[in-house]
């Protein structure tokens, strides 16, 4: 009898362990990779928590960054009122985001990424600012593939509305809105070119 209990209980144990280890991550990063694409159309009526957009800008901050600069900010529009303000910002963007609830704007601060005491430091300039903040919203996108959502970067939108709806500094460069949300269609996969066209081996 107390064998049988102890066998249940065992099953019982592993049993949860198995469900709580599937609600975490069980993506290999292969397949973060094939799973996440740019999504084009979005499940309507789903939301997304504020504690939940925070893991994934938590994420971002852990991407490299020129001397540990971190240049990268976001403003995100959560409430629905500045999502629906920003869906009018992205031009012909709009019709593909309009039912993702979560649209988050991303900026680098100008001056510090690619500078040392004011100056650049190379024929690069700022451009390290935006290589920073490029790299931060990778880590961004593959973290939403993990926690099972999709996303869209776009950089077809109009910059001095976004700095004037979320009073953004004129010292910080507006790049990507990346829209977040539950992906309703099946994207196919881009053809990408030969390797050999991009790369050089010596
Ligand atoms: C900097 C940047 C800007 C982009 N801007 C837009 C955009 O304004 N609208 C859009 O539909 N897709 C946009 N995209 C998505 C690209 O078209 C997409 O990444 C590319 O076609 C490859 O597809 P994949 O993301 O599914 O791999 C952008 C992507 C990047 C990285």
């Amino acid at each position: 009898m107390k064998t049988n209990v102890l066998i249940v209980a065992t099953l019982a144990l592993s049993l949860l362990a198995g469900c709580t280890s599937q609600q975490a991550s069980v993506a290999s990063l292969d397949d973060l990779f094939l799973t996440r694409r740019s999504i084009r159309s979005y499940e309507p009526g789903r939301t997304i928590s504020e504690a939940q957009v925070r893991e994934l800008l938590t994420a971002a901050q852990n991407a490299p960054s020129w001397a540990n600069q971190q240049p990268s900010k976001y403003y995100v529009a959560i409430s629905p009122e500045k999502q629906a303000a920003v869906l009018e910002m992205i031009g012909g963007n709009k019709d593909r985001v309009a039912n993702a609830p979560v649209m988050i704007v991303s900026t680098f601060e100008k001056g510090k990424s690619g500078f040392f005491r004011g100056t650049p430091a190379n024929d690069a300039g700022d451009f390290w600012g935006a290589y920073d903040n490029g790299l931060s919203n990778c880590y961004l996108i593959l973290k939403a593939r993990d926690m099972g959502f999709d996303t869209l970067i776009m950089g077809m939108r109009e910059s001095d509305k976004l700095r004037e709806l979320f009073n953004i500094p004129e010292n910080e460069m507006i790049l990507a809105v990346i829209a977040l949300g539950y992906r309703a269609e099946e994207p196919n996969m881009p053809v990408h070119r030969p390797l050999d066209e991009i790369v050089k081996f010596f």
